[in-house]
């Protein structure tokens, strides 16, 4: 890693001015350890095709990816099903908060799209029965691709979760009634706890995120997914990524990004580079308001969105 390059004066720049903004939400207090969060924390992480990361702030000190992980898994998922995944799962915005039960029932337990809870259970449901371990493949492909063999999961974070995860149960068990989760529900729920207990750095997450922006080609050269199959990710990325507030995020920011609620957000510029913001500031619909406020810096700064 090196911290000079053509990006870091933009990245300087954005961290000034973040730092003398004062807005800056609150953490998320649903999953009590993660209301332990220091919302005046920011970091920033910019990576290049070849792997090159550059950084501001606290762009490599870990924290809970939560939701960002729903891109891996669906990543994986593709890689190794295709297109079957989508009987089980569908690509339209929620328009819905991301936990919300209220679609289902009329949707006949097909969730709207994999980032939502309900869509990401069912995704982590399908990567458990294809490979028996979903959150130790997620982690095994982290780590290859972060290039950071440290990254672990934080089992109070998991423990907080599955002590308050009646929401994320009732989801589970009633796409099971509709016969759309394949395993049982109680195995299901820890893989996905764990799964969102991954803490990475904004540098593992934006080098992670890499083959977004390669169009499906892994760090080591192989190939994880078409070239088609990557531009399917990064669109519903786009249109769901931000739930709720997918509509403002791609106003504002023009990119394909992710969002979790211990205040990290990843985004990508295909065929340029993939960046990673945190702040564990939120605002209502969950998404971190500094680091949705930087990738709008850089996209006006740098001129670099997919519009
Ligand atoms: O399912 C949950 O509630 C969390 N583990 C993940 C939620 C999340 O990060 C949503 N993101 N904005």
């Amino acid at each position: 890693m090196t911290e000079s390059s053509s990006f870091q004066p933009v990245l300087d720049r954005i961290a000034e001015e973040i730092a003398a903004a004062p807005a800056r939400g609150r953490p998320a207090d649903y999953i009590p350890v993660l209301a332990e969060a220091d919302p005046s924390r920011f970091g920033m992480a910019v990576a290049e095709l070849d792997g090159t990361v550059y950084g501001v702030g606290d762009w490599r000190r870990p924290f809970s990816a939560q939701s960002i992980t729903k891109v891996f898994t669906l990543a994986l998922v593709l890689s190794m099903e295709g297109e079957a995944l989508w009987r089980n799962v569908g690509r339209e915005p929620s328009g819905n908060p991301f936990n919300s039960l209220v679609q289902l029932e009329y949707e006949n337990g097909i969730p709207r799209n994999p980032f939502i809870n309900a869509g990401a259970l069912v995704v982590t449901d399908r990567l458990q029965s294809l490979t028996g371990d979903a959150a130790g493949c997620l982690l095994d492909f982290l780590r290859a691709e972060s290039g950071n063999p440290e990254l672990a999961f934080d089992e109070t974070v998991a423990a907080s979760e599955a002590g308050h995860g009646d929401r994320n149960a009732a989801l589970a068990h009633f796409m099971a009634s509709y016969g759309n989760i394949s395993g049982p529900v109680p195995g299901l729920l820890a893989q996905y706890f764990r799964q969102c207990s991954v803490e990475a750095s904004c540098a593992d997450l934006a080098s992670a995120a890499g083959f977004l922006a390669r169009h499906g080609i892994r760090a080591d050269g192989t190939t994880l997914l078409t070239r088609s199959q990557a531009k399917q990710i990064n669109a519903v990325m786009l249109t769901c990524g931000t739930y709720d507030a997918a509509g403002d995020f791609a106003y504002r920011v023009g990119l394909p990004g992710k969002s979790g609620v211990g205040g990290g957000i990843i985004a990508v510029v295909p065929g340029r580079c993939t960046l990673c913001v945190w702040s564990p500031g939120l605002d209502a619909r969950g998404n971190s308001v500094a680091g949705v406020d930087a990738l709008d810096r850089f996209t006006t700064l740098t001129g670099l969105s997919v519009f």
